[in-house]
């Protein structure tokens, strides 16, 4: 029998899709942690590999499917690695993967990585019988879906901190409530306590995570808590000693409340960056997505916004072909990211994805045509970035440092404005974690250059 069968080795987590994911992974290394495991420095030296997948679009499945092929191979050079894979991919294609990946050796869904150790073991167990038939668990069960305490935090200073999960809203293109379950809210205490140990720790800013944040509350995984709202959650984290960031993503624009407008707007810990997405510019288009807000509903929101807060940074994602939309409704979208000025859209082609409602709506463009008019929309996104950028020139911004950037010419630190801009200067590595005020000389669409004053 080989070592990694009888004793915990190396383990490498590959993870693909948004912060809930990467935040799922900080909890799967703490319990990997708690058995023994340790972190092996690349891919090809680990006695367990696990990929924590998405399955959002098309690319992000084919992502996956790509790097079945490299496992597999590197199974085929050493038998006695394990191999799990876990997430949304993992959630939606078990079967598949059981067919077409048996080199497999389990796999975990959405709600199912506080059984990891209980999969592991099963692995260990069947090999011992010379049996290599993958083992699953892809029940989807709500009280299990947060953290235990044993989160292993990758960011000094910044941490990610789930505060619900799953979604109700079926947006008619969207996979993630087929892959997440219902949306369900963690226990307001268990959240709170988290981030009070954080604060002792040194920990400044929390980025609270969820598919929709803004509905927190409505349902808990602990029955005896009585319903709450986002902005009685909000209220709580504010008043924690040393927070002095608080970010959150992702806001559904039709959950912005008058109640999280007023907070948001007059909160000085709240940081004036806003990621809200819009989909689509053109009414139409919207309602065949099952948004529930129209495109007049959205830029009131925000003008609202930004009149009590000049200057607040916001970011979106949109879909560019969805079925059915003509030129007309493209250029709806147009008008609209000219209006608003992003300081960064996250822009995709439609992709269907298998059981959603717009898997069956007609006029389905072609790949072409989706192609074509997302160059155009980038093309025009892609200008306002780099001019929202420059105007960041000659300013002095207040930016949490969270540790080196190693790709331009050396060693520099980096960090985020309140405005969640990428901000590289030098200093000494003992600010790593700290607050520092840099003056902005120069800048890339992305990213700021500048001194610490
Ligand atoms: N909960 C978030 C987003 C989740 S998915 C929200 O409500 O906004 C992240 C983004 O992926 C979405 O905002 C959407 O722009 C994009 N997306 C989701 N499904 C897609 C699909 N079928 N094709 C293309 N993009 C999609
Ligand atoms: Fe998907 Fe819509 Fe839910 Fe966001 S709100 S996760 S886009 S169904
Ligand atoms: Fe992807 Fe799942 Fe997030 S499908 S975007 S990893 S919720």
């Amino acid at each position: 029998m080989t070592d990694s069968l009888i004793r915990p080795g190396k383990f490498f987590i590959k993870t693909y899709g948004c912060q809930m994911n990467f935040s799922e992974s900080e909890i799967i290394t703490g319990l990997l942690f708690r058995e023994g495991y340790t972190p092996a420095s690349n891919i090809s030296d680990a006695d367990l590999i696990i990929l924590n997948t998405c399955t959002v679009r098309d690319t992000a499945a084919n992502k996956i499917i790509g790097k079945l092929g490299e496992l597999k191979r590197m199974k085929a050079g050493n038998p006695s690695l394990i191999i799990g894979v876990g997430g949304c991919f993992a959630q939606a294609e078990c079967d598949y993967l059981r067919r077409r990946a048996p080199f497999v050796d389990f796999i975990f869904g959405t709600h199912n990585k506080f059984h990891l150790m209980e999969l592991l073991t099963r692995v260990r167990e069947k090999r011992a019988l010379d049996d290599y038939e993958t083992v699953y668990d892809t029940t989807l069960r709500d009280e299990s879906v947060f953290d235990s305490g044993c989160t292993v935090h990758s960011n000094p200073g910044v941490a990610w901190i789930p505060i619900m999960q799953g979604c109700d809203n079926y947006c008619s293109y969207c996979i993630v409530p087929y892959v997440r379950g219902r949306e369900i809210s963690r226990p307001s205490r268990e959240i709170i306590n988290q981030i009070s140990h954080l604060t002792k720790r040194g920990y400044k800013e929390v980025i609270l995570l969820g598919q929709n944040v803004n509905s927190y509350g409505k349902r808990f995984s602990d029955l005896s808590e009585e319903p709450k709202s986002f902005p009685g959650l909000l209220r709580k984290i504010i008043l924690i000693d040393g927070i002095e960031r608080i970010r959150f993503i992702t806001s559904h624009p039709k959950d912005f409340s008058d109640e999280l407008l007023d907070l948001f707007t007059s909160e000085e810990k709240i940081c004036n960056s806003l990621h809200l997405p819009v989909q689509s510019g053109s009414n139409r288009i919207l309602k065949l997505m099952k948004r529930q807000y129209t495109r007049e509903y959205y830029l009131d929101l925000v003008t609202r916004l930004r009149s009590k807060v000049p200057g607040l940074s916001l970011s979106t994602d949109i879909i560019v072909g969805f079925p059915g939309e003509t030129e007309d409704d493209f250029l709806d979208t147009v008008d609209l990211v000219t209006r608003v000025r992003y300081e960064q859209g996250y822009m995709f082609r439609f992709s269907i994805r298998t059981g959603t409602e717009a898997e069956g709506l007609p006029g389905h463009l072609s790949e072409e045509e989706k192609k074509s008019r997302l160059r155009h929309l980038m093309e025009i996104q892609d200008k306002i970035t780099e001019e929202e950028s420059r105007n960041y020139s000659g300013k002095t911004l207040r930016v949490l440092v969270d540790g080196f950037d190693f790709k331009k010419n050396g060693e520099h630190l980096k960090g985020r404005s309140d405005s969640n801009k990428i901000v590289i200067f030098d200093g000494p590595e003992s600010l790593i974690g700290e607050m520092v005020n840099v003056k902005i000389d120069s800048t890339t669409p992305y990213t700021l250059f500048g001194k610490v004053v």
